[in-house]
């Protein structure tokens, strides 16, 4: 059976399995690995056939997996890589050129709290609860605004963090950093499945001590401003004529 996945036509993405069809998409042991159908989705709707897509933190390779099998040309990194097609590179500094990528897929950590590798420039190893965090990742959100064809889009998968009776708002606080530099598509709402707390144990922590488990991820669908200033500088200069007058 070598089904596609459906496309979706809603904000809220939901699917059973990681993976779909008769090859595997990337590894469904992978920490953190991401539902190959996002990866499908956002192809559909943003590529063609030959266009050039990158994943800077591409882990166990479920974008080049998605990406070959749907004839589009792709490049993934990580700061570990697990697999032989999967390019060693810190997502801070991506060796490619200015406007030169059809679209950009990012399933980012967003803590500390999945133990991906040893690597000490892994940004999973910053918690969210540090700012640092996210100014690590406006690093990567610059890099994503470079190398990407004007008009063209990235996808940034992300969720928010509940730990020790405190909450993190994550994704407000990628999108806002996002939102520095892109204009937004959409938002979507990912249902999160098959993760280490949809157990029966967790069910009643989170209902004994009054809590709630994670149950989406946010999908930002962001697109790179098509005019030749960036939205920053736009932005400086709307500010300088507001000050004149
Ligand atoms: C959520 S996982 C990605 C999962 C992947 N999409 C998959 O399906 O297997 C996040 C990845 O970010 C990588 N990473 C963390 N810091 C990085 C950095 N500075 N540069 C590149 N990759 C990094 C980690 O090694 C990890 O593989």
């Amino acid at each position: 059976m070598n089904e596609k996945p459906k496309l979706e036509a809603t904000t809220l993405w939901d699917y059973p399995t990681q993976s779909y069809g008769e090859t595997p998409k990337g590894d469904n042991k992978y920490p953190g690995v991401t539902p190959a159908f996002i990866i499908y989705n956002l192809l559909q709707r943003y590529t063609k056939p030959g266009d050039l897509v990158v994943d800077p933190m591409c882990g166990s390779g479920t974008t080049i997996d998605v990406c070959k099998e749907e004839k589009r040309r792709v490049i993934g990194y990580d700061i570990a890589p697990v697999r032989t097609d999967i390019i060693q590179n810190d997502s801070r500094n991506i060796p490619l050129d200015d406007n030169s990528v059809d679209m950009i897929f990012i399933d980012s950590p967003y803590s500390d709290n999945i133990h991906y590798n040893e690597h000490p420039d892994c940004i999973g190893k910053i918690s969210c609860e540090e700012e640092k965090f996210y100014d690590e990742l406006e690093k990567v959100i610059k890099e994503c605004l470079r190398i990407l064809k004007p008009g063209k889009v990235l996808g940034w998968l992300i969720g928010d963090q509940w730990v020790k009776k405190r909450f993190t708002p994550v994704g407000f606080k990628i999108y806002q950093r996002l939102c520095k530099y892109f204009d937004t598509v959409d938002i979507v709402c990912v249902v999160r499945r098959g993760q280490t707390s949809n157990t029966a144990l967790w069910y009643h922590r989170a209902l004994k001590f009054n809590f709630f488990l994670r149950g989406f991820k946010y999908l930002f669908i962001m697109r790179k401003p098509d005019d030749k200033e960036s939205k920053e500088e736009n932005r400086k200069i709307e500010w300088t004529r507001y000050e004149r007058k």
